[in-house]
């Protein structure tokens, strides 16, 4: 394949990166580096010479996308440009629909735009279980089938590009010019690359698995639990945690079996749930170390209990995860963190 990816310096998107080069591929990452890295580009770039390149842009910019796909002849799209924080959608949704619904309409265009109007023909989209929101009785696990209704602007923007790519792909289909699609919900994505190249660095951080890795590290004072009155079985949250390689193996999957005029759905996480405490005495475990832990209230928008129902991802793609165990997830984010304790080389 030659690949277009989005927020490929971003934490997911160099991961796919990675993971596509190693498999042979050819890729570009478009990224604004608003909130990637210039780093993990530069380490990938090193490693894999002139089968990737870098380019500097914001992925609503149409100009840039679409010479991206002429210059280097891509036909796959792997979409991870957004913003993603919950909270933040709150406090500035039109922010979060022009990032992750205008500059992805921009995209569109842009592809359409591109190889003399033939465009790519396979676009992979990073969407997320914040599509569902809150599920109703009954429907945890999480099915594909579940109501979707986002409780967050966040959540909204998701939903509303899936929307946007399923009438973008009927027109394709109609023009005789059918791509194939595929939009992966994600649930909670942890840990880094087994090789240790690659890892999780955002500023700001709120993601309980690197928050936790700080505390542990001395980096924070404390750290809080949002929460410990849940009516779970020890009174904190419950996420499914997936490791990123294996999200990114179901990105290549999806690249690979869907075939064109087709467009699915998969959910994305391994099928288990851990609660908060579980997630931080494994990393007491695995770190040796222990760290002040401050009894807070709930954090707002937070839903009790998400974990995925992998049955679809699994029949269909033939995917499933190959971390399971969660201090082997967490094991792999601690070795990151360890030998780049202040994270990425910055500039
Ligand atoms: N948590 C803490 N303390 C912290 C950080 C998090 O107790 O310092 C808790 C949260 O309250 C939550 C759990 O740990 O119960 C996981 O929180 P994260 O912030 O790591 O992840 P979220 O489940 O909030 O968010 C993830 C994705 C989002 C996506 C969302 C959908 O990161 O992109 O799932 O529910 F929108």
């Amino acid at each position: 394949m030659r690949v277009l990816v989005t927020g490929g310096a971003g934490y997911i998107g160099s991961h796919a990166c990675q993971r596509l080069l190693r498999d042979g591929h050819h890729v570009v990452a478009v990224d604004s580096l608003f909130r990637g890295h210039r780093a993990p580009m530069g380490l990938l770039g090193a490693e894999f010479g002139d089968r990737f390149a870098f380019v500097h842009a914001d992925v609503g910019d149409r100009a840039s996308i679409t010479g991206a796909i002429d210059a280097h002849d891509l036909d796959t799209v792997m979409h991870f440009g957004a913003i993603a924080y919950v909270g933040e959608s709150v406090d500035d949704p039109l922010w979060y629909y022009r990032n992750n619904v205008s500059a992805g309409i921009a995209m569109l265009e842009a592809i359409d735009a591109s190889r003399d109007g033939r465009g790519v023909d396979r676009v992979i989209f990073s969407s997320s279980c914040a599509t569902y929101g809150d599920p109703p009785e009954g429907m945890i696990p999480v099915p594909e089938t579940c109501p979707q209704r986002p409780t967050s602007p966040y959540g909204f923007s998701k939903l509303h590009f899936e929307h946007i790519l399923l009438d973008y792909a009927n027109k394709r289909r109609s023009d005789g010019k059918p791509i194939a699609l595929a939009m992966l919900r994600y649930f909670n994505v942890a840990g880094s690359d087994r090789g240790g190249v690659l890892g999780e660095d955002h500023t700001p951080e709120t993601h309980l698995v690197p928050v936790a890795m700080q505390a542990a590290q001395g980096r924070r004072a404390s750290m809080s639990i949002f929460g410990t009155d849940y009516p779970t079985e020890d009174g904190t949250c419950v996420r499914d945690y997936v490791h990123v390689e294996d999200l990114i193996e179901a990105h290549v999957r999806a690249a690979d079996r869907i075939g064109p005029g087709v467009s699915e759905a998969y959910n994305v996480g391994i099928g288990a749930g851990y609660s908060v405490r579980q997630i931080l005495d494994s990393v007491r475990r695995v770190s040796g170390t222990d760290f002040e832990v401050i009894e807070a209230g709930r954090r707002a928008g937070d839903a009790i209990a998400l974990y995925n129902d992998p049955t679809k991802i699994k029949r269909e793609l033939g995917w499933s995860p190959e971390i399971t165990e969660i201090d082997e997830l967490v094991s792999t984010a601690w070795d990151w963190f360890q030998a780049n304790p202040d994270g990425y080389a910055k500039g």
